[in-house]
């Protein structure tokens, strides 16, 4: 599995332990920047992943942003994806296993590395669990069909 990471300069803090936690699970990763503190656009960040993500250069993928919100809105208007926005591990796992999130953003402002490290870990170990989940997630892609 090829994971994408992306930040903004807000979120850039949390690349670092979000590449050590993809790399201490032996998963490969691919950069889509920001790579310093010097201020950018959060969307340009987001439409860069969420390309990769449609064109199957990453399977799944970690988006930064200061707080996570921002970035996570943004990739959220592309057809197709679900990103969501964590801030604990349980929630990470729940947006895999119920959710089929196929991205999660998170916040440098808001989590510190160590849980943001716990928070990867978690998402990326936790599988769609399918069954009702499917139907709803299918639900959620019905809406975005028609609207
Ligand atoms: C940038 O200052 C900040 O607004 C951005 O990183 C993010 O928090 C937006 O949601």
């Amino acid at each position: 599995m090829r994971i994408g990471i992306g930040a903004d300069h807000g979120g850039f803090i949390l690349k670092k332990p979000v590449i050590e936690a993809i790399e201490e699970m032996n998963l490969e990763y691919k950069d889509y920047g920001t790579c310093s503190e010097e201020s950018c656009d959060y969307p340009d960040i987001a439409l860069k992943v969420t390309s990769a993500l449609k064109d199957k250069e990453i399977d799944k993928a970690v988006l930064l942003c200061g707080t996570g919100i921002g970035i996570c809105i943004a990739a959220n208007k592309v057809k197709g994806i679900r990103c969501a926005h964590v801030t604990d591990a349980f929630s990470a796992q729940m947006s895999a296993e119920h959710n089929d999130a196929n991205i999660i953003s998170m916040g440098g402002r808001i989590t510190s590395p160590e849980d943001a490290k716990e928070i990867v870990k978690a998402y990326l170990s936790a599988q769609f669990a399918g069954g009702r989940h499917q139907r709803r997630v299918d639900k959620i892609k019905q809406i975005e069909n028609n609207n």
